[in-house]
């Protein structure tokens, strides 16, 4: 009898959560299904590919770089290292919205970015404003010291030893006043006369470490002489490897998980890709690296002239449609790489978000005050914040369409599945 009760009413349960659960999930997949399908679309329309685990690890040069990235002997004064604007414990940058420089009181004017994927063959152009780029196929450079450039190099030597833009970028810190080198008058590299003597006063510095003999050796037994151009090669394969993110779920998605994104995130990704407008300038499978634009960001600090202006891609082309562009960054791990834009504006990346919708009217209505608690502990100056009419006018005349006509248009829905995208599908757990 209680049997028969048990389990008459046991069938009876079963049957209506079976029907609940078909009542509740039909719709639910059926969504998912069309939100893949349209997903998909995207991915094939635009052709992300997900980001491949790096080949050919050399674990010899891997130690040399690992050991010079940390290393303050690379700076004029020996006291900072790669390591402290791009800490590995603050996702290869430093948290600020621009670096405090060697020299007391400094402030470098653009915000250090992060240091993912930078090897991958569809990033064209190193640095904010794209100053450096390699081409392999004519094996010729382009960056800011004309020594390294062209088809013959003067000094062939050191482009020999380099071998890619991320290895070429890495000689440029160390002969930055701002960054490493320390102000003239405070030590001879800072001293040197031209980019090749304060390259070579470093080198000979490193070379005079026993430990660094014998790490050169090692990660280069073919070389009778090592140059510049090594240490730079060696910066290199350490930062291609530390920093190699291949496994965001967005990766996972493309490569076929389709459990890799919750329903938010596939329709923030769609955003993405539709009435967002992100991938006009987003492109490619580093959601960034190719493109220069200038979408009007607000500007802080010192600035590249004696205006605190920072005109970026201008500086380098000398081309009016130029003026205000920057690169388009590269977007894996981007929610922790805050502050954001080349001269470290927005503290989040709901405050971006905001700005795209804004379009130009957001450099108006710019709200440094975040700022202000920086100003007191970390630089102990106020930042400049440009509020010149002229040149805000200017930025906003010369800015791009989508910005200066206010065509990206976001329901809040839409901004919150956008920034669940942001967030989560491009985070690698590896490196949160
Ligand atoms: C004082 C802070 C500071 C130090 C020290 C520093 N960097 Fe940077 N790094 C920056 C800033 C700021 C930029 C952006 C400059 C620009 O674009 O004009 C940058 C840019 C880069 C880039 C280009 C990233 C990209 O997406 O194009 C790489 C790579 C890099 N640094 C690696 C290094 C290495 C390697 C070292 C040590 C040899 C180093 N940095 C030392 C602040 C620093
Ligand atoms: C017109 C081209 C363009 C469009 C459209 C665009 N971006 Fe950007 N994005 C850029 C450029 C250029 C920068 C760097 C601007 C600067 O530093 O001044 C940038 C910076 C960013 C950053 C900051 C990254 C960092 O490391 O500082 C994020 C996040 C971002 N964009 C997300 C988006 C999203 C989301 C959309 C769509 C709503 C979007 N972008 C649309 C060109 C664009």
């Amino acid at each position: 009898m209680y049997q028969t009760e048990f389990s008459y009413k046991g069938r009876v349960m079963r049957i209506a959560t079976m029907l609940m659960l078909m009542v509740c999930l039909a719709p639910f997949k059926a969504i998912a299904n069309d939100l893949d399908r349209e997903l998909q679309h995207y991915i094939q329309q635009f052709k992300y590919k997900a980001i491949e685990a790096p080949k050919g690890a050399n674990q010899n040069k891997y130690i040399l770089g690992k050991r010079l990235f940390f290393d303050n002997n690379l700076s004029g004064n020996k006291n900072v290292s790669c390591s402290t604007c791009h800490d590995p414990n603050k996702a290869s940058g430093d948290a600020l919205p621009l670096p405090v420089g060697v020299t007391a009181k400094t402030i470098v004017p653009r915000n250090s970015p992060a240091l993912f994927n930078l090897d991958h063959p569809e990033l064209k152009f190193m640095f904010w404003d794209g100053r450096l780029s390699y081409d392999s196929v004519g094996d010729v450079y382009t960056t800011p010291s004309a020594v390294l450039n062209g088809d013959y190099p003067e000094r062939m030597d050191i482009t020999e030893a380099l071998g890619s833009a991320l290895a070429a970028q890495a000689i440029f810190p160390i002969i930055s006043h701002d960054e490493m080198r320390g102000a003239k008058g405070t030590n001879p590299v800072a001293d040197a006369d031209t980019d090749e003597q304060a390259w070579k006063l470093l080198i000979d510095r490193i070379l005079a470490i026993d430990e660094y003999k014998e790490l050169f050796r090692k990660a280069y037994p073919d070389a009778d002489q090592f140059n510049i151009g090594h240490l730079g090669n060696a910066l290199a394969e350490f930062q291609r490897l530390e920093f190699a993110s291949y496994n965001t779920p967005w990766d996972r998605y493309i490569r076929g998980d389709l459990n890799a994104l919750s329903s938010s995130e596939k329709r923030g990704a769609i955003v993405f890709n539709t009435v967002g407008r992100c991938t006009t300038c987003h492109t490619g499978s580093l959601l960034g690296g190719i493109e220069f634009a200038n979408v009007a960001s607000p500007q802080v600090g010192p600035g590249k002239d004696i205006h605190h202006n920072d005109e970026g891609r201008f500086y380098v082309t000398n081309r009016e449609r130029d003026r205000y562009q920057f690169r388009t960054p590269p977007l894996r791990n981007v929610a922790l790489t805050a502050p954001y834009f080349h001269s470290g504006v927005y503290k989040s990346l709901s405050d971006v978000i905001e700005h795209y919708t804004k379009g130009v009217d957001a450099v108006d209505s710019y709200d440094s005050s975040w700022l202000s608690l920086l100003e007191n502990n970390t630089y102990g100056v106020r930042l400049f914040v440009e509020t010149n009419p002229y040149r805000l006018f200017r930025k906003k005349e010369d800015a791009h369409n989508l910005l200066k006509h206010r065509m990206i248009r976001l329901s809040a829905q839409q901004k919150s599945d956008l920034l669940k995208f942001l967030e989560t599908s491009l985070t690698d757990p590896k490196f949160k």
